[in-house]
């Protein structure tokens, strides 16, 4: 009788630290789902919604049809599209490498989450989607 006495305390013991532990545990909702700023998408990668803006907000300051700095044009189709092959003058220029220029000239490194898009795009053939 004392051994199963002990057997029972032992097994209600374990159940009060093991409720104990997992009732401590809590989901902390912005690890859970991070705030949408912080997340790159890329799933979705289209001409018009992903590269468009990168080049606005970046490169056509002095890739415009306008300028053509080292004559490059980024804000159109035709000519982005022309210079986005695998390995070719944009893919090097944002990844820095390949011993082109680092674009944008001058400036910080596009964020990463801006380069997979460039570079998902190039993957895809560059479309004019
Ligand atoms: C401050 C002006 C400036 C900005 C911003 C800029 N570029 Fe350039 N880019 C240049 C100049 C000038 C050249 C000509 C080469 C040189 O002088 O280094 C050039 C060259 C290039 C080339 C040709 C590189 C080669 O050697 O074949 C590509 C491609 C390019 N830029 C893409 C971009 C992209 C994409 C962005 C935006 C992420 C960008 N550039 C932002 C000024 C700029």
């Amino acid at each position: 009788m004392i051994y199963m006495k002990n057997v029972i305390r032992l097994a209600s013991l374990l159940l009060l630290i093991s409720i104990t532990l997992t009732g401590c545990y809590y989901d902390k909702e912005n690890e859970l789902y991070p705030s949408p700023k912080t997340v790159c998408d890329t799933t979705h990668v289209t001409y018009s919604k992903s590269i468009v803006p990168i080049m606005v907000a970046n490169c056509n300051v002095c890739h415009s049809t306008a300028l053509q700095q080292g004559y490059i044009i980024t804000d159109t189709y035709n000519y982005l599209s022309g210079l986005a092959s695998p390995d070719g003058p944009l893919y090097n220029g944002i990844n820095w490498v390949g011993g082109v220029s680092k674009m944008p000239k001058g400036g910080a490194k596009l964020s990463d989450c801006d380069v997979a898009k460039i570079n998902i795009w190039i993957r895809a053939g560059a479309p004019n989607n």
